[in-house]
Parts: C-alpha cells; sequence; structure tokens
C-alpha cells in the first residue's frame, strides 16, 4: 500500500515539475506577448517602457509591485483594466486626475500577457518574490462584473494603505 502511494507521489511530483517547465517558458513566451500588447494599447500615454508623461498618465514601471503584492492586490490589474480607473492619484510623485479606460476588446490570454510583462518585466524590482503570475481565469473572473472606476480608486487607496 504504503510502496505505491509513494509512487504516485513521484509520477505527480514529476508531473508538477513538467507543467512548472512548459509555465515557465509559457512565461517568457507571454512577456514578450505582453510588451508587443503593451507598445500597441498602452505606449501612447504610459510611454514605452512605462515610465509615463507628467499630466498625461502615470508611470507604472516600479511603481506597481508593492501595489499588486499587498493582500488583495491580485485583484488590482484585473479590475483597472477591465473596469477602468478615475479621479485623482498620486503616482511617483506626480499628481493626475485622468481616466483610464477599460480594455475589454483584448481578452483574457493578451490580459494576462500584459501583466506578465508589466509586472515581471517592469516591476521585478519592487514584486514579492513569491508573486504567482496573474492567469487568464484571474481576468475571467472580473469580466461581464467588472468594478467601476470609481471603486478602483478606492481600491488603490487601500492596498497603499496596507502595504506601508
Ligand atoms: C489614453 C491614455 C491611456 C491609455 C491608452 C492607457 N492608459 Fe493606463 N492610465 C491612464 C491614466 C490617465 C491613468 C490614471 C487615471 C487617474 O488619474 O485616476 C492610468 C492608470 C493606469 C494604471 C493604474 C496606475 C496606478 O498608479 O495605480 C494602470 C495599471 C494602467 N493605467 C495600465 C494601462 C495599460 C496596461 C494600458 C494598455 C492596455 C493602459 N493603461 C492604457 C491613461 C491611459
Amino acid at each position: 500500500m504504503r510502496k505505491r502511494g509513494s509512487k504516485r507521489c513521484g509520477i505527480a511530483a514529476a508531473l508538477s515539475l513538467s507543467a512548472l517547465l512548459v509555465a515557465g517558458a509559457g512565461g517568457a513566451q507571454a512577456a514578450e506577448e505582453g510588451e508587443a500588447l503593451f507598445n500597441q494599447h498602452c505606449a501612447v500615454c504610459h510611454q514605452p517602457g512605462g515610465v509615463g508623461a507628467p499630466g498625461l498618465a502615470p508611470a507604472l514601471a516600479s511603481l506597481l509591485g508593492k501595489r499588486v503584492s499587498a493582500p488583495g492586490g491580485r485583484e488590482y490589474l484585473p479590475r483597472v483594466l477591465l473596469g477602468g480607473l478615475s479621479g485623482a492619484i498620486v503616482a511617483g510623485g506626480e499628481k493626475f486626475n485622468g481616466m483610464m479606460l477599460p480594455f475589454p476588446q483584448l481578452h483574457d490570454e493578451q490580459l494576462a500577457a500584459l501583466s506578465h510583462y508589466l509586472l515581471g518585466t517592469l516591476n521585478k524590482d519592487t514584486l514579492a518574490a513569491d508573486f504567482a503570475p496573474l492567469t487568464a481565469a484571474d481576468f475571467a473572473a472580473w469580466r461581464g462584473k467588472p468594478a467601476s472606476s470609481a471603486e478602483n480608486r478606492k481600491l488603490r487607496t487601500q492596498l497603499d494603505a496596507a502595504g506601508q
């Protein structure tokens, strides 16, 4: 009995290892696709590399890692990308009071790829080491019932207070 159990364990471990390897390779590919999507849809405001533009759109590089790593922070990108963000914010010491429109035209896999680039590349320095990459399912959960842009700003304030 015991022998059989440990054999099963071995098989399960091998399977999850190969799943991890596949996920790892997929992650690199997703980040590349994510960069292309970012340049196509986001860089016009947030600028290439997410460095931001004063008065137009906040910097995203290095400024998102801590916020999304706070408790409840996994929801932040899915909610902003599917529900938008509006109202006065301060990002990197700059004030903004604009409107970030949602991107429901991008499908869940594209939004996941975009987030791999945003978090895994542009926010590698500030993201928690144990942050599991966002998946299409994280975005699917908010599609069709997006939070409002004003609610998302409240979440932003809460996450920043929690992350202090
Ligand atoms: C038309 C300009 C514009 C485009 C295009 C745009 N954004 Fe934004 N984005 C903004 C503005 C303006 C804000 C800040 C809203 C505010 O002042 O409340 C913002 C805020 C954000 C935030 C929150 C930043 C923070 O400090 O919490 C994220 C994340 C974000 N955008 C990601 C993206 C991504 C990803 C894309 C591309 C899919 C994108 N944006 C495209 C204008 C834009």
